[in-house]
């Protein structure tokens, strides 16, 4: 991104125009930046450890161009729905190289998943390996089977963030977890061949990561040990934070990489070079996505100044969500001195649909084009249609190119899912 003659430009598009031609709210996505974010990432891990396979988690944003994207890059998918999966398929992701987490997995879910030779199912609980192991004798086909482990670890984050304490519904507890292995080793439809931990999202101390890894692999032994059975792929989550305002530093590819796999490379030799998966979301994407919205109110409360926005809470959910903090830029008149304060309320009626507060910035009017950064993770793929607002539309930059990938939502396409029971229909 740049700023020529007060204009925000990225990968060599004017904002504004961008928003000319396709309307507001707009998503505006980086080909570039997410195959670059790919690689990095990538590299940074396989440099130290060859037997990497990147799994994007499409729950962080899962545009079927996005996942082409992922997939003639070579990565693998991390998906948490039948609907995921599919879209991982259609892309033309191989099987063996999707991995299938999430709470809960209906009996139709495990049976397509195990059908369509998912590479990895992760068990989120005991009476789910019971279910996987049904789901594959029906289908007649062994399932590749992973069990997430609560590993009871603090990650440092939003605490609607971090997933890897007691209290947390996620996976089966770390002290349960030689048991759990010891009953599914005995299982001849389940092929256990896996094992996974998710500690938290928006992570940005190594230490945490360097802890998790040490008691994976530390476990890993275990249960090797105790069942006979031979954990080929170690699957370690996602996680790793996002730099959200220029303040505030995440870390580096290489400093995640080396923070999992520096002290643990005779104990990966050990355990006979087993692949290690990482699932993550916002690291490759969050920073390749900007949300261009319009001001269409400038106001003023008492001593405080209000722009009303066309992106609120129902593009963009994050604000309200985990107060999150995203850097805002006045995309027409980025290069004007910055002296006013504003609050940027979002179109629904709830307070806390604000996209941004305090932000400083030019004085702000009515038609000025503001960018909300490091959006492309989380953005589109949390919204909603909260108060009768169309999804937004999606926009990806390749190039000298700008294509719609996904378009504004119609009223008819809101409406489509809604019947009306006879006794209720219009009399004519
Ligand atoms: N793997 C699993 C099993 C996950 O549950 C998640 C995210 C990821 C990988 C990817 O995590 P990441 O690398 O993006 O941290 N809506 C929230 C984030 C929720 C994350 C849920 N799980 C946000 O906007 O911050």
């Amino acid at each position: 991104m740049r700023i020529e003659d007060g204009r925000l430009i990225i990968d060599g598009h004017l904002c504004d125009e961008l928003a000319k031609e396709f309307g507001t709210p707009l998503y505006v996505l980086s080909e570039n930046r997410i195959r670059h974010n790919y690689r990095a990432f990538q590299e940074a891990l396989a440099r130290i450890y060859p037997n990497v396979l990147v799994c994007p988690a499409y729950k962080a944003n899962w545009h079927l161009a996005v996942a082409r994207i992922y997939q003639m890059e070579g990565a693998g998918a991390e998906v948490v729905s039948p609907a995921e999966l599919k879209l991982a398929l259609e892309s033309e992701v191989e099987p063996e190289k999707i991995v299938y987490n999430g709470p809960l997995k209906k009996f139709e879910d495990l049976e397509f998943a195990i059908s369509s030779s998912v590479g990895l199912i992760n068990a989120d609980s005991f009476s789910e390996l019971k279910k996987m192991q049904e789901a594959a004798r029906r289908v007649r086909k062994p399932c590749n089977t992973g069990i997430r482990v609560n590993l009871g670890m603090r990650a440092e984050t939003h605490p609607h963030l971090a997933t890897a304490l007691r209290e947390h519904k996620f996976g089966i507890w770390l002290g349960d977890a030689i048991t759990a292995y010891t009953l599914a080793a005995k299982n001849p439809d389940l092929s256990v061949i896996g094992i996974h931990s998710h500690i938290g999202s928006n992570i940005t101390q190594s230490q945490v990561f360097s802890e998790m890894s040490a008691s994976m692999f530390r476990l890993v032994g275990q249960i090797n040990d105790a069942t006979g059975l031979k954990i080929t792929k170690i699957d370690m989550g996602g996680g790793l934070g996002s730099s959200y305002q220029v303040e505030s530093s995440a870390m580096t590819y290489e400093e995640y990489a080396a923070a999992i796999l520096s002290q643990n490379m005779l104990t990966l030799r050990q355990l006979g070079e087993p692949t290690l998966v990482f699932e993550p979301g916002r690291a490759i994407v969050a920073d390749a996505g900007i949300l261009l919205t319009r001001v269409d109110v400038a106001k003023r409360q008492g001593d405080i100044n209000w722009a009303i926005v066309d992106a609120g809470m129902n593009t963009f959910l994050r604000p309200a969500l985990y107060q999150a903090k995203h850097h805002v830029v006045a995309a027409n008149r980025a290069s004007e001195p910055r002296t006013v304060s504003f609050n940027l309320g979002g179109p629904c009626c709830e307070s806390g649909d604000v996209i941004a507060k305090g932000i400083i910035s030019p004085m702000l009017k009515e038609g000025d084009l503001l960018a909300v950064l490091h959006v492309g993770a989380y953005g589109f793929s949390m919204a909603s249609n909260y108060n009768g607002q169309p999804r937004p539309a999606v926009v990806l930059i390749t190039g000298t190119k700008s294509e719609l990938i996904r378009r504004r939502e119609t009223y008819e396409e809101m409406i489509a899912g809604e019947m009306i029971p006879s006794h209720l229909s219009k009399q004519f």
